[in-house]
Parts: C-alpha cells; sequence; structure tokens
C-alpha cells in the first residue's frame, strides 16, 4: 500500500470519524471535465483529447480543473478472455495506457467511468462491473488511472436502467465492495460516488468510502434542477468535510441551458456547498460562450470553493414568499461567506442584518462577484439583487458581537400541547429520532393543521422561529419533471395571513430533523399567542417535530 494512500486514510478517519475502508481522498473538492453533459454516452478518443488539451490552454488546469473524466460509452460491449473490460477502439483507437500518458502529459489527471450494477448506464449492452471489482480496479490502475467515478445503473437486472426503489439499488455493499478493490490495488485512485442518493443516510455511508458522492439525481439543462439540488443538499453539511465532499453534479455552465446571471448563481451554490466542481461544456470556443468559460474560471469563487477549511455554506435563512435564501458559513482564516441568492426571476431590495443573522458587529466586506471591496460593514444592510442573483460576500477582519443574535426563549413540541386537526397526526420515532422531540406529526395535508395554543413572547412583534422537521421526499424518479426536494406549510400567527415555506431536505430518512430558520410577524408580548402550522397546496407538508422561539 502506498504511503500516501495510508497518511490520506489516517487524515480521513480523523476527519470523518468512520473507517469503513481506506481511500485516497483528495484534499478540497476535485475539480475538472467531465464528456457527460454534452456529449452524452458518445465521447471519442479526440474529444477527449481534445478537451484535456482545452483545459491546459484556456488555463483551467492552472486554476484547479485536473479529472479529465470519460463518462459513460468508453468500453467495449465485450470484456476480454481474462474479464478484463476493453475501450471501445472505433472510438478510442488507442486508449487504455496510451490515453493516460496522453492526459498524464498535460500535467491532468486520468479518470475512469464504470457502474456498480449489470450493464452501463446509458447503455444496453455495455458491461458494468457488478462481479469484476477487482479486475477492473486493476485495470484502472494498470491503465494509470487517477480516479473513478462510479455509478448506479442496472441494479437488479440488465432491463431496468434506472430503478430507485430496489434494495440493491439503494444498498451501500456495492460501493463497498469497489471501494475496498480500489483500496487493493497498488495506484492512488480517488473514489467518486455516483450513487444519486438512492435509499437513506446515503451521506453517512459514502462520507466513509469516498472522496465525494452524488446526492441527487441528475442536473438537468434547466434553471430548476438547479432549485431541486440546492433543496437536496442542505443538510450534507453534516457529512462535507475535508476529504469527503457531497457531489452536486457536474456543471451545466457554458451549456446554453442558463442565463449568466443563472450561471454564475450555479456555480457559486457548488462552490459555497464544497461541491466538487466538474465543467461539462466542450472547451470549444464555439460551442461554449466565453463568458460562461469566464463564469468557469473566476478565480476568487474557485477559492471559495477550494478553501482549505472544507466547510460548506448552510441555508441559514429562507423566506419563501419573497423568494430568497441566505446561505453562511465559515472560510479559512477566520472569515466568512454569505450567499443571498434570489430565486425570484425579477430584481428585488433584500435586508441582512449581520449582527442579528451571524452575531457579526462588523467586517470587511468583498462583492466577490462584483470582485469589489465594499469597505466596513456592520448592522443592517440593504442589497440589490438581479433576478436569479447569487451575490456572495466575504467577511474578512470580522469583529463579533455575541448578544445581538436572538436567543433561544421557548421550546414548543408538536405531538405534544399541540392540538391536531384534519389528517395531521402524531408519528411514532425510533430511539434517538425525530430529536429533539422524539416525536412527530405527520399527515400535515392541507385541511390539516397544528395549533400551538399558547407560544410566549417577550415583546410583540416579528420572531425568529427555528422549525424542527422532517422531509425525505426525495425527488428521483420526477427529477427531470418539477420535482423539487420541498414539501410546504404555512405558518400564521394570532389570526395573521397563512405565509408559506418551502422546506427542503431534512436529512437521511424519515426520522432525521432538520432545522429552517424562518422569520415570521404577528406575535402580541404574552404567553398566548396562537402559532398555526398548516397544510398547503395539494400536496402534504413536511412532518413537524416542534419549534424554537428566538427573540
Ligand atoms: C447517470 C449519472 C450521470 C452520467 C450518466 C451516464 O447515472 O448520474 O452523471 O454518468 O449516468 O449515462
Amino acid at each position: 500500500m502506498p504511503s500516501s494512500r495510508s497518511a490520506f486514510y489516517a487524515a480521513a478517519v480523523v476527519v470523518t470519524q468512520v473507517a469503513v475502508a481506506a481511500n485516497v481522498r483528495t484534499t478540497t473538492p476535485h475539480m475538472g471535465w467531465n464528456s457527460y453533459n454534452y456529449y452524452s454516452c458518445n465521447p471519442t478518443e479526440e474529444i477527449i483529447k481534445a478537451n484535456a488539451q482545452a483545459l491546459v490552454d484556456l488555463g483551467f488546469a492552472d486554476l484547479g480543473y485536473k479529472h479529465v473524466t470519460t463518462d459513460c460509452g468508453w468500453m467495449s460491449r465485450d470484456r476480454d478472455s481474462e474479464g478484463r473490460l476493453q475501450f471501445n477502439t472505433t472510438l478510442f483507437p488507442s486508449g487504455g495506457v496510451a490515453l493516460g500518458e496522453f492526459i498524464h502529459g498535460l500535467g491532468l489527471k486520468y479518470g475512469f467511468y464504470s457502474g456498480g450494477g449489470y450493464l452501463q448506464c446509458g447503455s444496453t449492452d455495455l458491461p458494468a462491473s457488478l462481479g469484476y471489482e477487482e479486475i477492473d480496479a486493476q485495470s484502472f490502475a494498470d491503465w494509470g488511472g487517477d480516479s473513478l467515478k462510479y455509478d448506479n445503473c442496472y441494479p437488479t437486472d440488465k432491463v431496468l436502467m434506472a430503478d430507485y426503489d430496489s434494495a440493491e439499488a439503494a444498498s451501500p455493499a456495492r460501493f463497498q465492495t469497489m471501494a475496498a478493490a480500489l483500496d487493493a490495488v497498488d495506484r492512488d485512485i480517488n473514489y467518486f460516488i455516483c450513487q444519486w442518493g438512492v435509499g437513506t443516510n446515503v451521506g453517512a455511508w459514502a462520507s466513509a468510502i469516498g472522496t465525494s458522492w452524488r446526492m441527487s439525481n441528475d442536473i438537468y439543462n434547466a434553471w430548476r434542477s438547479i432549485w431541486r439540488i440546492t433543496n437536496q443538499v442542505v443538510p450534507y453539511y453534516k457529512y462535507t468535510t475535508v476529504g469527503a465532499y457531497a457531489d452536486m453534479d457536474m456543471l451545466i455552465v457554458g451549456l446554453n441551458a442558463l442565463s449568466l446571471e443563472e450561471e454564475r448563481f450555479h456555480f457559486g451554490m457548488w462552490a459555497i456547498n464544497k461541491s466538487p466542481l466538474g465543467i461539462g461544456a466542450p472547451l470549444e470556443p464555439s460551442l461554449a460562450p466565453q463568458d460562461s468559460l469566464n463564469i468557469l474560471g473566476n478565480a476568487e469563487v474557485i477559492a471559495l470553493n477550494q478553501d482549505p477549511l472544507g466547510e460548506p455554506a448552510r441555508l441559514v435563512r429562507r423566506f419563501t414568499e419573497e423568494e430568497y435564501d441566505i446561505w453562511a458559513g465559515n472560510l479559512s482564516n477566520s472569515r466568512l461567506v454569505i450567499g443571498i441568492a434570489n430565486w425570484r426571476n425579477a430584481s428585488q431590495t433584500v435586508a441582512l442584518d449581520l449582527g442579528s443573522l451571524l452575531g457579526v458587529a462588523s467586517a470587511s466586506a468583498r462583492d466577490v462577484w462584483a470582485a469589489a471591496d465594499l469597505g466596513t460593514l456592520s448592522g443592517a444592510q440593504t442589497l440589490q439583487l438581479a433576478g436569479h442573483e447569487l451575490k456572495l460576500l466575504v467577511l474578512s477582519n470580522v469583529v463579533s458581537s455575541s448578544d445581538s443574535k436572538p436567543q433561544a426563549a421557548g421550546y414548543y413540541t408538536a405531538a405534544s400541547g399541540a392540538t391536531l386537526s384534519g389528517q395531521a397526526a402524531v408519528a411514532g420515532c425510533g430511539a434517538n429520532t425525530c430529536l429533539p422531540a422524539g416525536q412527530k406529526v405527520g399527515d400535515i395535508y392541507p385541511g390539516s393543521a397544528v395549533t400551538f395554543g399558547s407560544v410566549s413572547a417577550a415583546t410583540a412583534g416579528t420572531k425568529l422561529l427555528g422549525v424542527d422537521f422532517i422531509n425525505y421526499e426525495i425527488a428521483l424518479a420526477t427529477a427531470w419533471d418539477w420535482g423539487s426536494n420541498t414539501r410546504n406549510l404555512t405558518v400564521s400567527v394570532n389570526g395573521g395571513a397563512a405565509k408559506r415555506w418551502a422546506f427542503p431536505i431534512s436529512g437521511g430518512d424519515w426520522s432525521d430533523t432538520g432545522r429552517l430558520e424562518i422569520e415570521v410577524d404577528g406575535f402580541e408580548a404574552g404567553s398566548q399567542n396562537e402559532v398555526v402550522f398548516a397544510g398547503f397546496g395539494s400536496n402534504p407538508g413536511p412532518d413537524l417535530v416542534g419549534f424554537e422561539v428566538f427573540e
């Protein structure tokens, strides 16, 4: 076993506190180019070489884009007499070691692709690695491979390609088998799991064996897939850390699918979540707009992604009806990143209070996309956002004020003390689940409500509520339609207007709680505030564990 692998293993154990298999981990989210988003399952050697060369020629390699992954479609239908995968020599006249030498000669990394089922994704006859894990891992090593993207198609047979329901599709076992096979070869290979987030607790098992893992179904060439994947990544901050990164999928920047503002939003959101950054655009000036290439090449945004602290930003506030989110996270050197995400396709002005939001008294601020220093900021800010803009601010020289954040002022459990109406019903949860209450209220369908009759507030007005909820309706089969990974509830206080809130995915299953912080108006001073959570639209809301009031 090469010593670098042991060293990485030791580091990985420290950071993730889990030890299933040894793996070579990248120390920042991997960056590179992948053939799939543009060339689908029809790559050729010429295409791979041209794009690898372009990574260097256009300066992307120097920015960190190193992994050149040939996705689906590279192999021939038949394994050789020793059971080894073969390159399709019509499409890849040399392939193998020679292609690796070309890629390595450019200072880049040679990425392989296979899958843990019976056949490869996007094909009806190409062999995948099930039962051949050791042979295939050895081939990838023999060819000089540096990484393996490992997919999840045809898990039960050679008929059904994308299966989100079978035990096989959800099981970690096949991914663990390949992890062990990679571990046994005498070459350092990064393992990029592509299981799509099927089943439960994917972050827990995948972070233990892969340096990255896809947590969602495929990105799609439309703005709505940005909303869908963003809502699904929300709880993965629990698992993303140095050496282990939730993968939001290859980028659609440069594919003429989004406006430039939306491309900046997409790239920035992936960057602050510490997702791997895989260019999916063809790196050919006549095919990918220069403005898009400039977005992919924005060194300041890349630096947010590659920050050595490896801490993803978190969703810290959501304003559903106003259609914006605030994301924030720590960066190295005691800096902070804030992402203000305007989901509305029109400009709007939003307020951001650095004190109550982040406990920041003052800080030097930089607007990253504008590449402009904003001087020292303190207190309440007013920001202008273009439609679908993600404004990224980096705060440094941060002076904290510990008393400016609202403090916890009472917890209310949905399963006890609230009045349930309609279909809303208490559901029991296993030990140490549905925290902190250990129970939840589910089936909050339209026409159903959970009413808290005596909520205390010291003063009248708007309160911050930390709503503990559970939503694990993950958009897999619905990913290409309108699946959004959200469920809605309305909240009204003392008979006031019922305001809608869209709750993202909360955790790894239907008993893993997430917290959404929302600002709700209408409180009176006293202990008799009525707070009603109610179903909305035509679908059930998230399950409700309880909420905390902050004042
Ligand atoms: C999907 C995978 C994509 C791409 C595709 C190839 O399962 O998530 O990233 O590899 O297969 O068909």
